[in-house]
């Protein structure tokens, strides 16, 4: 069977900051996906990771399609006034255009899609990140699909042997998808090349060389790009498919035991770990750590199966006290270097403003030349 896995996410309000959603913004968006999906769904899990609820839904309409994606957009309206009701912070915070068309991509809501041809055992794994951006999976899906070291199956498993097949988007093009298709293993130092700059280029799918089928699928958007202000991060959601043909699970989560750091947490406009987390986990010191939290699933004939939480086992739990020890460093040096994103990534326009009056000040000292070097 042909099923399409969808995944939209948005942050519509939170409590208390940009903590969590409330229970009765999650009631709402659930109530609409109910009654509105009857028809139009499988199946739908609702979940909130920190303040962004995602709506992962599965049915047979295909990527891109319209009455999902208005579904989805209506539920996050709906739960948009339920939010702004309960003065919440943030209320319709990434639904940033006010009319719906076509597609929700391009208005503010993440959205990550895969339409497979169900396998007769399909096991796939559903990721949402807080407080950072779509680059924050670049790390983990090289090292998880591209390296033996966190992937032994590319030197063990024979339906993994010809690698996978990259497709990388350059996110601070504005005018369209500017995309580059790469193989690994035989370009994969220009894929490392890449994917080191978080901020630019982003994994959007991986695919199986062996059999040509979707493996990953990664929101993209930037949140920045389609307000022109600074209106949050961009909290993006990804899907993987697992086993057989592709990495096995503990493969795809291996890498998440680093807490790599990410751009991202207070204001967007730092560097911090990101740590793996417990589904529905909230955000809390410093609007971080930046988190990220998995759910893993099997779907037959476009029915899911109940989530297992992959972060919530006692090793995770080892992974984040780590984790914290390495957000707290790095946060003991306030903004000075690499704890501070660069002056170009700095979310809030008013360090923009405060530079241009300090560039005023500075000036030459008379009767000094400057040094010429020989
Ligand atoms: C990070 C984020 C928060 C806010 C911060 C200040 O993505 O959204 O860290 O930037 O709490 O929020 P404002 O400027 O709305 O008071
Ligand atoms: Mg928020
Ligand atoms: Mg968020």
């Amino acid at each position: 069977m042909r099923t399409t896995l969808s995944v939209i996410k948005a942050d519509i309000g939170s409590v208390g900051g940009h903590i969590k959603p409330s229970a009765q913004v999650l009631k709402a968006v659930r109530d609409h996906i109910e009654t509105q999906g009857k028809k139009k769904i499988i199946d739908h899990f609702i979940s909130h990771t920190g303040d962004d609820i995602a709506i992962l839904m599965t049915h047979t309409g295909g990527v891109g399609n319209e009455g999902i994606h208005k579904m989805a957009w209506d539920a996050f309206v709906t739960g948009t006034n339920v939010a702004k009701s309960q003065g919440l912070y943030g209320a319709g915070q990434d639904l940033l255009k006010d009319a719906f068309s076509g597609n929700v991509k391009g208005m503010g809501p993440a959205v990550a899609e895969m339409e497979i041809e169900e396998r007769p055992n399909e096991p796939f794994l559903f990721f949402a990140a807080d407080k950072t951006e779509p680059g924050a999976y670049n790390l983990p899906l090289f090292l998880g699909f591209a390296d033996p070291m966190y992937c032994p199956g590319l030197m063990l498993s024979p339906s993994m042997a010809a690698g996978f097949k990259f497709v990388i988007m350059d996110v601070n093009n504005t005018e369209g998808d500017r995309i580059i298709e790469l193989n690994s293993p035989e370009d994969s130092y220009d894929i490392a090349a890449l994917l080191r700059d978080n901020g630019r280029f982003v994994v959007e799918s991986i695919w199986s060389r062996h059999t040509g089928d979707q493996a990953a699928s990664v929101s993209t958007s930037r949140l920045r790009n389609i307000a022109g202000k600074y209106t949050g991060k961009d909290d993006p959601v990804h899907l993987v498919r697992t086993q057989a043909q592709f990495p096995a699970t503990g493969e795809i989560l291996s890498p998440y035991s680093i807490g790599h750091y990410v751009a991202g947490t207070m204001r967007g406009s730092h560097n911090g770990p990101m740590m793996p987390c417990k589904q529905n986990t909230t955000i809390s010191f410093f609007d971080g750590p930046a988190v990220v939290t998995c759910a893993a699933f099997c779907v037959h004939n476009g029915k899911l199966t109940e989530p297992a939480d992959a972060f919530d086992h006692p090793f995770w739990d080892w992974v984040r006290g780590n984790v914290s020890q390495k957000a707290q460093e790095i946060r003991r040096q306030g903004f000075s270097g690499p704890a501070m994103l660069p002056y170009d990534d700095l979310e809030y326009g008013g360090i923009v403003d405060k530079m241009k009056k300090l560039d005023k000040k500075f000036k030459i000292r008379e009767g000094e030349k400057t040094p010429v070097s020989v």
